[in-house]
């Protein structure tokens, strides 16, 4: 084994392999921070305001949501809580008085309300069912709030207030650091002529893995182009493989019986997906349509092959260097991500609300669709497949893209000259190249 051969092993090896807050270059900040404001502290009894803020630019939170759990070091219980609820009560025999505590779990696991939720139990911020919206899709939804009382503190004052741990969000693929002391949130009244500050705040922070998510992809790229009559399908097995142990999946015209069982409509319940050779639940196909004079057309179709799941809220992140060029999107909403970038060449999109932000399931309609001009540049070619994009993500999630050699080219044109930028995170690709090359 050469020496190159050698280092790109090492060079794959050390990306693959980063620590589980998978570091993200279009997004290196994004995190979900739940903030914890000691409100008051008035003996044995605590109020304490939690929120959850959703710092992602292209990850949202969907139906059925955030589940915040933590643990209580000491004997405390919730004795009142709005905004929110305990999915469970737990044993709250330890108590007397007239009323039980609302949870007295020492993991408790706290559920936002449904939206509508009586007046009586609302909080700021809150009933949104869970649901998080990402930073570019909705800046008005990215955060929620509740409040809850608690007894049993063994803390005089608030000095002595002892702050949990073990935060967990119940989503996939998050995990949650242990909460830190910031300095106290200061609240503005008086339309921002006076500030009031709370007792004390920690932060806890929250990152997203793709890998602890699922192991396997979630999404793969087709391609096509007006001057190569193929169609570049997705990789075969991208995401699984027909008739592999523990997959499953639905031929075209069959209606599963799984569709009559109803799932728990609080757990997201795993893809079910039709029968494909890439057997992935989300297709994105990339067209180019046309070329003009100045511009060059694609057309982009995100396809749902699964059968027991519509899409809301639904982003697509798009790597290609002509982003930095895009005159017009026809209906789908763009916005360039490019606070951490300096070269302007990716982009995110999304659904046009009550218009086509809902990806319905496979045999629901099933797909969106939409068309861009990009304009130009000098020099500009169709030539080494550089019309195609770099990198697809799908709500945050790396799609699995076909071979180079395999993408469509121009008549009589050899393969592919282009020399291929370093978006080798995809697990699958990366596992395959270790086994054959390492
Ligand atoms: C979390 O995101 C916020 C907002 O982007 C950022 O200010 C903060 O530094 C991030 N925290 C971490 C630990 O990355
Ligand atoms: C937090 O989690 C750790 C590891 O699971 C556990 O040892 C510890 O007891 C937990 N803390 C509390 C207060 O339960
Ligand atoms: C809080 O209570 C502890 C003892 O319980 C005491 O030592 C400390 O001075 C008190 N702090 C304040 C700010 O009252
Ligand atoms: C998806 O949306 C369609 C149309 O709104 C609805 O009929 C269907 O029940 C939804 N499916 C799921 C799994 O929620
Ligand atoms: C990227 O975009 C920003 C603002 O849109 C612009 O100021 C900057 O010059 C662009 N950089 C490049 C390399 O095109
Ligand atoms: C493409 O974008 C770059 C950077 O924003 C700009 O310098 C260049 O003039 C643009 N080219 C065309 C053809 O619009």
């Amino acid at each position: 084994m050469g020496f190159i051969s050698v280092l790109v092993c090492i060079i794959v090896v050390s990306f693959s392999f980063s620590p589980s807050y998978g570091f993200d270059p279009m997004d290196p900040q994004a995190n979900i921070t739940i903030k914890w404001d000691l409100l008051l502290s008035t003996g044995s009894s605590d109020t304490v305001k939690v929120t959850i803020l959703n710092f992602q630019k292209y990850r949202h939170i969907e139906a059925p949501g955030w589940k915040l759990g933590w643990d209580w070091k000491g004997k405390e219980a919730i004795s009142a809580i709005f905004g929110a609820e305990a999915t469970q009560q737990g044993d709250c025999s330890r108590f007397k008085g007239q009323e039980l505590p609302h949870c007295c779990d020492k993991h408790p696991v706290i559920i936002d309300l449904l939206p509508g939720a009586p007046y009586n139990t609302q909080f700021q911020n809150c009933c949104k069912g869970g649901v998080l919206s990402s930073m570019t899709q909705d800046t008005s939804k990215y955060g929620a709030s509740f409040q809850i009382s608690t007894i049993g503190s063994t803390a005089s004052n608030y000095s002595d207030f002892v702050m949990v741990e073990n935060f967990t969000l119940g989503l996939p693929g998050y995990t949650c650091g242990q909460p830190f002391e910031v300095r106290p949130t200061k609240i503005p009244v008086d339309g921002g002529r006076r500030w009031t500050q709370v007792l004390r705040t920690w932060n806890a922070v929250c990152g997203y893995s793709s890998f602890l998510s699922s192991p396997s992809p979630k999404c793969c790229v087709s391609m096509s182009a007006f001057y190569d009559s193929r169609i570049v399908d997705c990789p075969q097995c991208s995401c699984a493989c027909q008739g592999q142990p523990g997959s499953k999946c639905v031929q075209m015209k069959e209606t599963p019986p799984l569709l009559q069982q109803k799932h728990d409509p609080n757990e997201e319940p795993p893809p079910l997906v039709r029968c494909t050779d890439h057997m992935c639940p989300i297709q994105i196909h990339w067209h180019v349509k046309e070329s003009y004079r100045q511009y060059w057309r694609v057309k982009m179709t995100i396809r749902n092959w699964n059968i027991i799941k519509n899409y809301s809220q639904w982003n697509m992140v798009v790597l290609h260097p002509n982003l930095k060029n895009i005159t017009t999107v026809f209906s789908f909403s763009y916005a360039s991500l490019n606070d951490f970038r300096t070269t302007n060449d990716s982009g995110m999109f999304w659904g046009i609300k009550y218009y086509n932000d809902m990806l319905l399931q496979s045999g629901n309609g099933g797909n969106v669709q939409s068309e861009m001009l990009l304009a130009k540049e000098p020099g500009f070619s169709f030539g080494g497949g550089w019309a195609f994009p770099r990198r697809i993500m799908f709500n945050g999630d790396e799609c699995v893209m076909p071979q180079p050699d395999d993408y469509p080219r121009l008549p009589n044109a050899s393969p592919l000259p282009f020399v291929y930028p370093f978006p080798l995170s995809l697990v699958f690709s990366t596992f395959l190249f270790l086994l054959f090359f390492c």
